[in-house]
């Protein structure tokens, strides 16, 4: 499948998503948005995908945001829509997926590019990186998530502080907040996250789909996230992932997990 906005590489089980306006900063339309929904919903059913980068083209951005041209003019009714739509579609929708979604932010991380990059199950950023929720700046509140996640990864008052000020912290001080897990010059970006991903694929991906699933139930309300381990835990005993992996260290070498 071609796309307009999008550029995907398949390498070594890892499926790299490229947002590509880079005129625009990588800014998300909705035609980005339904794309990068097609893209991650392909990548996660692809048998060679084990993991998947998202990350923006150039050296300036990641994502600038939504794009602000397309809502400038929206109704309230329309902008429930937008919000709503935009989370079912790319937000939630890659914080629930079952392949491990690692987000490389290379430049400006702002608005919807920072959601996005949340929704991801882990950050890495290089050096330039810049990240913000800036919405309140446009008489509107962060509508991807970002109210919701923010708190959930650096705290409730620095998320508060972030969203009241609208203001940008850098590499450092993500790192510093556990938004982002590593920082690395811009050319280690990749090789990085790369690096991360084979290390991820050495494991059982059923196993994994399963954690992620386990961690996420955290996060919901009205769910025992304790009782979802436990089911999820017992899961694990039906698939062939568990045989070999347990076979494999009885037998003293390395698994080679099916994936089922
Ligand atoms: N939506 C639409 N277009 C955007 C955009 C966005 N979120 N972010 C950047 N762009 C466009 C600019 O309009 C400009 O387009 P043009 O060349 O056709 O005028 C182009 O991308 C380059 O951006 P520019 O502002 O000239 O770059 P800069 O280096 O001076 O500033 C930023 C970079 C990121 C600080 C600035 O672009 C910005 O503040 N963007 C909006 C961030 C934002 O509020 N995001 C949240 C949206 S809810």
């Amino acid at each position: 499948m071609s796309y307009t906005n999008l550029l995907l590489a398949t390498e070594n089980g890892t499926t790299t998503i490229t947002i590509n306006r880079p005129k625009k900063l990588n800014a998300l339309n909705k035609e980005t948005i339904q794309e990068l929904h097609e893209a991650f919903k392909n990548a996660d059913k692809d048998p060679n995908t084990k993991v998947i980068i998202v990350t923006g083209s150039g050296e300036k951005a990641f994502v600038a945001g939504a794009d602000i041209s397309e809502f400038a003019s929206f109704s309230v009714e329309n902008g429930g829509k937008l919000a709503a739509e935009g989370q079912a579609l790319l937000f939630d929708f890659v914080a629930h997926l079952s392949t491990p979604v690692i987000a490389a932010i290379n430049g400006f991380a702002l608005g919807g590019g920072l959601e996005l990059a949340m929704a991801c199950h882990f950050r890495m950023a290089s050096t330039n990186a810049k990240m913000g929720l800036p919405e309140v700046s446009l008489g509107v509140i962060p509508g991807y998530g970002g109210t919701q996640r923010l708190p959930q990864l650096v705290g409730k008052g620095r998320a508060m502080e972030m969203i009241m000020t609208a203001g940008m912290i850098d590499a450092n001080q993500a790192l510093d907040y556990g938004l982002v897990n590593h920082v690395v010059a811009l050319e280690e970006l990749l090789p990085l996250c790369q690096k991360i991903a084979s290390k991820i694929q050495r494991n059982s991906s059923v196993a994994i789909s399963k954690a992620i699933k386990a961690i996420n139930a955290n996060y919901k309300e009205g769910v025992n996230g304790f009782e979802t381990e436990i089911k999820q835990f017992g899961d694990c005993f039906g698939t062939n992932d568990f045989k070999e992996g347990t076979t494999a260290f009885l037998e003293k070498r390395k698994a080679n997990f099916p994936g089922s």
